[in-house]
C-alpha cells in the first residue's frame, strides 16, 4: 500500500507515459478496460477528452480520470432521451482507474470529485457507463450520489459483450 501523500491535479502531457503504465497495471489486476491495453497512451488521450486529472504519489502516476464530450455513449444517449438535455450539455466521466497499491485512501473519490467540480463549473451534466463487474466503482459512484438510469451492454473485441449500468451525476 502507498503511504505517501497522494496529490490529485490536472493531467499534463508529461504524465502520459506514467498514466499508461498505471493503466497497464490496472488491466493486469482488474481486467480494466475490457477491450485491453494494446495502445494505452492512445486510450488515455482519446478523441473527445475535455479535461483529465491524475493522482500522483512519490513521483509516480497512480490514478487517472477524464471528462469526455458526449458522443453516442449509452449513458449519454439514455440521459438525453430521459431528460431532454441538449447533448452539448452532457459530459461523460470515463477512464477512471487507480492502481491497487493506492486504493482505499479516497484517491478514486478525489478524482471523481475533481471531474464533478469541473462539470459543475461548465454547466455540464455528467453521465457514465460502468461494467456491472466493476463493483468497487459502482459503490463509489453511488456513495457520491450518482443515480442509476438504466442498463446496457458494452460491445468490445470481435463480437464480445458485457453487461453495464448507466449513471447520472447528482446536480449541485
Ligand atoms: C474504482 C476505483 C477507481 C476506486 O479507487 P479507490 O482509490 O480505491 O477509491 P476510494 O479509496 O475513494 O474508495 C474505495 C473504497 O475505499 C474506502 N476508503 C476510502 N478512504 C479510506 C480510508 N482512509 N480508510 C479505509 N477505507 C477507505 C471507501 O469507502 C471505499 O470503500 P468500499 O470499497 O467499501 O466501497 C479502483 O478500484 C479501480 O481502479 N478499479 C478498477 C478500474 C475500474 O473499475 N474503473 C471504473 C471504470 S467505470
Amino acid at each position: 500500500m502507498i503511504l505517501e501523500t497522494v496529490t490529485v491535479r490536472p493531467f499534463a502531457a508529461k504524465d502520459l507515459p506514467g498514466a499508461a503504465a498505471a493503466l497497464v497495471e490496472v488491466h493486469d489486476t482488474d481486467g480494466y478496460p475490457v477491450e485491453g491495453v494494446e495502445d494505452p497512451e492512445a486510450w488515455i488521450e482519446s478523441e473527445g477528452v475535455l479535461a483529465a486529472w491524475v493522482a500522483e504519489s512519490g513521483g509516480k502516476i497512480v490514478g487517472h480520470v477524464a471528462v469526455l464530450k458526449a458522443s453516442g455513449e449509452a449513458a449519454a444517449v439514455l440521459w438525453a432521451e430521459l431528460s431532454g438535455t441538449d447533448p452539448a450539455h452532457v459530459g461523460v466521466l470515463a477512464r477512471l482507474f487507480v492502481v491497487q497499491a493506492a486504493r482505499k485512501q479516497a484517491t478514486g473519490r478525489r478524482l471523481i470529485e475533481a471531474a464533478m467540480a469541473y462539470a459543475r463549473g461548465r454547466q455540464l451534466r455528467l453521465v457514465l457507463d460502468v461494467m456491472t463487474k466493476d463493483a468497487a466503482a459502482i459503490r463509489l459512484y453511488e456513495r457520491l450520489g450518482w443515480q442509476k438510469i438504466g442498463e446496457t451492454v458494452h460491445h468490445f473485441g470481435a463480437a464480445e459483450t458485457i453487461p453495464a449500468v448507466c449513471y447520472v451525476a447528482p446536480t449541485g
